[in-house]
């Protein structure tokens, strides 16, 4: 998740596209760039970190006057958050300019054929596979948009391009496919923007470009077209009421809102380009060998929060499909009681932040025993990846709000990428299996959208158990994870007394809590596994005769909870492993709605911090 600007107009280009990207910081920080044209030649800036640093950069090496001008500010994906990894990225011969959000999942490829072309290149990102393309293309004569039809017929994956031609100076041109773009229509002036946030300041009116489209804007036109060239019907231009600060949230009330409904491109984004058409299973950064990975005799996973939870989902699909056995701990007590680890030993870190001082800590205490670790993290180039041996990049975009969501889910599908990943360099699960699970995964960003589409019935839910002090939450297997998260989200944003349990313990004192009426959520496994799934039913009916009242999670057609049910809340049919990445998605929203119709702060709640770097 990035955020992109383009102008072209009247105005001073670097004005409008250095104040779009401050309205979109919120989509990405680690580094920001910007190009325009001026006299035939393009200038570009570009720095790591925020953008003061680039404003820094300006003012020590000014850009020419323009009105033509893209810019960027990016959440690293594909190469570390370095000045040559930033963007605009140049073609070789300078001629082109292009910012990118998304990911390219066959650049390699496309690297591959260009440098064999004897095309040079200068950074590390996927994004310069497409800048150079285009350069060769508008080199030999193609016309910018035509050239940019052609680029994005060649890519796979996510991408929104925007890009510039030294040679074209009323002309801005991008493509987008499963990454946004809008266009902003002004008066003798246009613009793009990742979202309407990026132009608001100067235009109310914009266009939503569909899939695989492609955009030039000069001055007094927008032009819309397929990839084929054919004009584009279904254009649907709005005008935006929406303040700035309600443009950076896409319109929602929180951000932590707006991540819950960003999490099935979240999840589809950390599953692009991990897998090939050959079945081979690829992580992003393994400086560990096979062979290592082979003599790995246990695995630890060490986090904390959300992220605790993620690894104890994580335990359960890891041990299935690898055997190995693996631990789930806390990292804050991790290093305190001695653990028995050695060079055999693979520790896991899960952080969103990847700056977490507890996580950190571990793992540096892992490190000196010679354990191997591997960093499941959301931002690229933070510490805990950096003194990691491998890591796999969650690929969820900056995430504001304090209690984690679409962290929590992308970190699943990590955990499950990395059992599988295991399963693959052991030898334990044949290619046709993990195709399998593979192809089960590739369909949860839809059934996500489901539970989200379906959401209104938590959030009525919500509304009715405003005035409750104390929550329950049941489950079992994957289940229970689920159950702590859905319990800690209220705690966190709701101030409520909730508590998480594995649904079979419960009996052996935790039911002593259950009083008449207490509001108990239940997530039922899926029926595969007919035991798991009868016990539970089993432990609805002990609360309910207690008087409880049962909130029940269950996949579609399950009708056996019916008699035992006070609520029931639906979810697509999935296999047990996966049900988390459906289950989590209505306690998610009921958390925040709870606390949104309680009047609290639900993005910064009381005593917490969104990165804890303090042990
Ligand atoms: C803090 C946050 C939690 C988060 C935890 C771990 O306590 O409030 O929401 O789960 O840190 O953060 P990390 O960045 O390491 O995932």
């Amino acid at each position: 998740m990035c955020g992109i600007v383009g102008y072209i107009g009247p105005r001073s280009a670097q004005d409008v596209v250095i104040s779009g990207l401050r309205r979109l910081e919120y989509r990405g920080y680690d580094s920001a760039g910007i190009a325009v044209g001026s006299d035939g030649t393009l200038s570009a800036r570009k720095k790591s970190g925020k953008i003061t640093h680039l404003d820094e950069e300006l003012a020590a090496r000014p850009l020419p006057a323009s009105h033509q001008g893209i810019g960027h500010t990016r959440w690293a994906t594909h190469g570390g958050p370095t000045d040559s990894n930033a963007h605009p990225h140049l073609s070789q011969s300078g001629r082109v300019a292009l910012v990118h959000n998304g990911i390219i999942e066959n650049f390699a490829e496309l690297r591959a054929e260009l440098e064999a072309d004897g095309v040079r290149f200068a950074s590390e990102t996927d994004t310069e596979t497409a800048a150079q393309l285009l350069g060769r293309l508008v080199d030999e004569g193609t016309p910018l948009a035509a050239a940019m039809r052609q680029v994005a017929g060649r890519l796979e994956g996510a991408f929104t391009l925007v890009a510039i031609d030294s040679d074209d100076p009323d002309r801005v041109v991008a493509a987008r496919r499963n990454s946004p773009l809008v266009v902003g229509v002004g008066e003798g002036e246009n613009f793009l923007g990742s979202d309407v946030a990026a132009f608001l300041e100067y235009t109310r009116d914009a266009i939503e470009l569909g899939q695989d489209q492609v955009v030039e804007i000069t001055r007094d036109d927008v032009t819309i077209t397929d990839l084929d060239g054919s004009t584009a019907t279904a254009v649907k231009p709005y005008h935006v009421d929406w303040d700035i600060a309600a443009a950076e949230k896409g319109g929602f009330d929180w951000f932590m809102r707006k991540e819950i409904y960003e999490q099935p491109r979240a999840v589809a984004d950390t599953l692009l380009g991990r897998y090939s058409a050959s079945g081979e299973l690829t992580l992003d950064e393994v400086r560990i060998r096979p062979e290592e990975l082979r003599r790995i005799d246990k695995i630890v996973i060490v986090a904390c929060g959300t992220a605790f939870y993620a690894g104890l989902v994580a335990k359960y699909a890891i041990e299935h499909w690898t055997r190995i056995p693996c631990e789930v701990e806390i990292a804050s007590e991790f290093r305190y009681r001695d653990p028995i680890i050695d060079p055999m030993t693979l520790v896991v870190t899960i952080s969103q932040s990847g700056e977490t001082a507890d996580t950190l800590m571990a793992i540096r205490h892992a490190r000196e025993q010679h354990a191997k670790v591997i960093a499941i993290c959301n931002t690229n180039g933070a510490t805990i990846p950096r003194e990691s041996d491998a890591v796999i990049y969650t690929h969820a975009g900056p995430e504001r709000g304090v209690a984690s969501t679409k962290g929590f889910l992308t970190q699943v599908v990590a955990c499950y990428l990395l059992g599988l990943y295991l399963a693959q360099v052991r030898g334990m699960k044949y290619r046709e299996e993990i195709a399998a699970v593979m192809d089960e995964l590739s369909t949860m960003p839809e059934k996500i959208q489901r539970v989200l589409d379906e959401g209104q019935q938590v959030l009525d839910l919500a509304g009715e158990l405003r005035d409750e002090h104390s929550f329950l939450f049941l489950g079992r297997h994957v289940g229970y994870p689920v159950s702590l998260e859905g319990a800690l989200k209220l705690k966190e944003i709701a101030y409520k007394h909730a508590e998480g349990f594995p649904a079979g313990e419960l009996k052996h004192g935790p039911i002593a809590l259950v009083e008449k009426d207490i509001p108990v959520f239940v997530v039922v496994p899926p029926r595969g596994r007919d035991q798991l799934h009868d016990k539970v039913i089993s432990n609805i009916q002990e609360v309910r005769a207690r008087g409880a009242r049962t909130i029940v999670l269950v996949e579609d057609g399950d009708d056996e909870v019916l008699p035992y049910s006070d609520v029931v809340i639906r979810h697509p049919r999935v296999s047990t492993l996966l049900q988390p990445l459906v289950a989590t998605v209505p306690l998610q929203l009921f958390a925040c709605e709870l606390a949104t119709r309680l009047g609290h702060d639900v993005d910064q709640p009381r005593n917490l911090a969104k990165s804890v770097t303090v042990e």
